[in-house]
């Protein structure tokens, strides 16, 4: 073995196929049953409808070396994302358009008119000197828009209310003075057409990649093992790093999320793929119908069913997946001692979402390990 890969996300496994293209032996261990980090998806057991089982998963970028490496693995179906969100039993398009603002305020705005609105009620206050989450907002965007799209969502994602969240959660609340309701603005967006699980897969099909499942780095009855593996050979760990360094300079915090599925007897339960729910008597954030995001699928698909899942977000403690970095002041201090520490690690390196505790979308996650191949590991 030439190298070891802890972590079988999207920057893990394209590490090892790289590692593996080069000629390099790899192993990648995983600590779950199943390939693929949190881009997993599976076909759900009564309908055949494909899942992704952490969470909705859409891909898109403008990195045009990304595009071109993903698209050797799968390709990808011309998907194009929209949601929607429903305010006191009203629906919306997102983001924040000229469609949701003439609709909000039941009027026929232009451009400029929308964007003088806007400008006026934002003048609150000044989204430079908001004193938290809150001011800052409604300094972006102004009170109503604010209160009707932001305050009950974000105090749901956060279980906190926004005025005591600090101002730098937010940087900016994208607003479009056009009818444009893609979600977003990368140059290339869609699904892998045959699913993630299938891409994931062959990624890593690579007679120099072995992939060792339900294997973990902290378990010290294998021998792939930290104790057995580090100093001995190259390593890219893309775990937790708190946890690689026994939490000693404290445990970093996440948020996490619920999901509740349910197989629906109805052909089509809401129209479309996301249906966000903006407020605060509603006790999730969103619910996902995923037949929707493949169309192309409909034939293959059942007629009578479709599967939908609410998803509640919250603090996570203990064994809770981490999800998004919370990214306190706390954290910060923390993550800087931590990224010390592993800068004296002997030829292990740390990478993707948990390896650097950073939120990454998926074209991110390729990219950096891109990077790492090439410029650390090559
Ligand atoms: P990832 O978390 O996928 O993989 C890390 C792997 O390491 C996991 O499989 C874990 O089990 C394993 N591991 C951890 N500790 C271990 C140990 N001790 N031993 C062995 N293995 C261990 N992106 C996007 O582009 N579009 C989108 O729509 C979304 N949507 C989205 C929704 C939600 C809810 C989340 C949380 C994330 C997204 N993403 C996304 C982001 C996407 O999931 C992300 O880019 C990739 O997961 C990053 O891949 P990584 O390999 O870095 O981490």
């Amino acid at each position: 073995m030439d190298l070891l890969v802890v972590g079988s996300g999207f920057f893990g496994l394209t590490v090892a196929e790289r590692a593996a293209a080069a000629g390099r032996k790899v192993t990648v261990i995983e600590r779950r049953p199943h390939i693929g980090g949190n881009a997993y998806s599976e076909w759900e057991a009564e309908t055949g409808i494909e899942v992704h089982r952490y969470g909705a998963h859409l891909f898109h970028t403008s990195n045009a070396t990304v595009w071109a490496y993903v698209n050797r693995f799968t390709s990808f179906t011309p998907y194009v994302h929209r949601v929607f969100t429903t305010h006191r039993g009203v629906v919306y398009p997102l983001p924040i358009n000229l469609g949701t603002i003439n609709q909000f305020f039941r009027a026929a705005f232009s451009p400029a008119q929308a964007r003088d609105l806007v400008r006026r009620q934002a003048s609150e206050f000044d989204p430079k000197n908001a004193r938290n989450l809150e001011e800052r907002a409604i300094g972006l965007i102004g009170r109503p828009l604010y209160e009707a799209f932001i305050r009950d969502y974000t105090a749901k994602q956060w279980q906190t209310d926004p005025r005591d969240l600090p101002a730098e959660v937010i940087s900016r609340l994208p607003v479009r003075f056009t009818y444009d309701t893609r979600y977003f603005n990368d140059v290339w967006e869609g699904l892998p057409v045959d699913g993630y699980t299938a891409w994931l897969e062959r990624l890593a099909d690579h007679p120099n990649i072995e992939v060792r499942l339900a294997t973990d780095f902290f378990d010290e009855s294998h021998p792939f093992s930290k104790g057995a593996t580090v100093g001995r050979l190259p390593i890219v760990y893309t775990g937790p790093v708190d946890r690689y360094f026994g939490y000693q300079a404290g445990a970093l915090s996440w948020r996490t999320l619920d999901f509740e599925q349910e197989v629906v007897e109805v052909d089509d339960f809401q129209g479309t793929p996301v249906m966000n729910y903006a407020d605060a008597e509603i006790p999730f954030t969103r619910i996902h119908e995923f037949k929707h995001f493949h169309p192309e699928r409909s034939a293959s698909y059942p007629p009578d069913r479709t599967v939908i899942m609410r998803e509640y977000s919250r603090f996570a403690t203990g064994d809770d997946e981490p999800y998004y970095p919370v990214n306190t002041p706390e954290d910060r201090a923390r993550l800087l001692a931590y990224r010390d520490l592993a800068s004296n690690e002997k030829d292990v390196r740390f990478g993707g979402r948990l390896g650097t505790y950073q939120y990454l979308d998926m074209h991110m996650a390729i990219g950096a390990a891109l990077s790492m191949w090439n410029n650390q590991l090559a």
